[in-house]
């Protein structure tokens, strides 16, 4: 190893590597902690909305009265997609993955911004409130077109989980469904570096655009072992089918040494406040739709878990109770995701924002362990 190599750490996963400082998102994962620019999780999402929650992030401080208005007001005046955008949504095969659907629309949002490539700041702050107002008309558009449903165009007087539903149904939310949803955009909305979010940094450390980035982040969120997550929850809970297999399906899984979906964690070794909260409101959430059966077999494989694997400190992560929320929310599985990816967006757009303040281009070393000195050989030889 030469010595250059030889004064190189070496961390595969990056495990306990430290890449840049923050002010974004605070994680105590022994004590189960996430604050958001130093508020608890749990207050802001007992108290504010995906709205305020993205304003702080950017801008790291919680907004007056008049200036969450004016954020709300601009946020509204951007959710409509152009012509061109919407009629790429009903051109995309029915039965893409709705997240190759989302990777695929939200790239095209920088063909039709004149100025997708200015790198200044106020450029930069505009561009990610357009990914943000837009998303929800993507995913929802995209969902009516592969179920041969009339586009519902958005609900340009209301917030983003609440003209989500809209468009996604064709019906004005309840009240209590917005607020369950607006309430699950919060607590999806930043973690630290994690891996959507560091893959957006490497994006924007080559001073690549913002819709590179979070096309890059949608991308690294869309696999089973991060954002993909919450999917692999539901489909496990419909394989139970019932409480009373929960023991021998959990007990086969760990046997053959297979994660089980929706538990453990790269910082929390102890339970994610995430889920906590989420936990108490999945089950009122599925009390009120008929779905406490799903929640109870929920329960129990926590109760599996933390008797076989709590020791080890892997215990239920965001994704796990989110899976029953999302269910009883009337969303399909492949479309919990592209929901995941929404509400991240303001925190992959945030953190890009806050690392181009001090930007340093992310390339790491890879200790060579290949042949040196070979001799080139004609193919004639060979
Ligand atoms: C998210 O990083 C973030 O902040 C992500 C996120 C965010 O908000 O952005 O919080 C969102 O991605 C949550 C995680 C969603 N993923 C899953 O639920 C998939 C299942 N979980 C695992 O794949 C795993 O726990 C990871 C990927 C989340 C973390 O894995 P690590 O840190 O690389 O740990 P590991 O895979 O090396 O596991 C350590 C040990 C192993 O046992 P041993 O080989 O030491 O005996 O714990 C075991 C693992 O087998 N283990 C599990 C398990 N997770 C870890 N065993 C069973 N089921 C699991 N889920």
């Amino acid at each position: 190893m030469s010595a250059v190599m030889q004064e190189m750490q070496t961390d595969i996963g990056l495990v306990s590597t430290v890449v840049a400082r923050s002010s974004l998102s605070f994680i105590d994962g022994e004590k189960g902690v996430l604050e958001y620019v130093g508020y608890d999780i749990d207050d802001l999402a007992r108290n504010s909305t995906f709205e305020e929650t993205t304003f702080l992030l950017w801008h790291q401080r919680l907004p007056s009265h008049s200036e969450l208005a004016d954020f709300t007001a601009r946020v509204q005046s951007n959710y409509d997609l152009s012509d061109a955008m919407w009629d790429m949504i009903v051109s995309l095969p029915r039965d893409a993955n709705p997240m190759h659907a989302l990777r695929t629309l939200t790239s095209a949002l920088a063909l039709e911004d004149p100025n997708a490539d200015d790198p200044s700041e106020e450029a930069n702050e505009r561009k990610s409130l357009a990914m943000l107002a837009k998303m929800p008309a993507l995913i929802a558009g995209f969902d009516r077109h592969r179920k041969g449903l009339d586009l519902v165009r958005p609900d340009t007087s209301s917030s983003i989980a609440e003209s989500f539903l809209y468009m996604l149904t064709g019906e004005k939310p309840t009240q209590r469904m917005a607020r369950a949803m607006d309430i699950c955009l919060i607590l999806h909305a930043d973690h630290g570096f994690n891996a959507s979010t560091f893959a957006s940094l490497v994006t924007i450390s080559t001073l690549s655009d913002m819709y590179s980035a979070v096309t890059t982040a949608i991308g690294t969120l869309k696999g089973p072992l991060h954002g993909g997550a919450n999917q692999g929850v539901m489909i496990m809970l419909q394989e139970i089918d019932g409480i009373e297999n929960a023991e021998s399906f959990i007990m086969d899984k760990l046997t053959r040494k297979d994660k089980v979906m929706g538990f453990g964690h790269r910082v929390y070794k102890s339970v994610d406040p995430r889920a906590t909260y989420l936990k108490t409101f999945a089950e009122g959430i599925a009390q009120d739709t008929g779905n406490i059966d799903l929640f109870n077999i929920s329960k129990r494989i926590e109760e599996i878990m933390d008797r076989e694997v709590g020791a080890k400190g892997i215990y239920p992560n965001v994704d796990f109770y989110s899976a029953t929320t999302y269910f009883s929310l009337g969303l399909d599985l492949d479309l919990f995701t592209p929901l995941f990816a929404m509400s991240r967006v303001s925190g992959w757009t945030a953190h890009c924002l806050e690392y181009l303040e001090d930007n340093r281009l992310i390339r790491p070393r890879c200790d060579y362990v290949g042949p040196h000195a070979k001799e080139y050989v004609d193919i004639s030889q060979r």
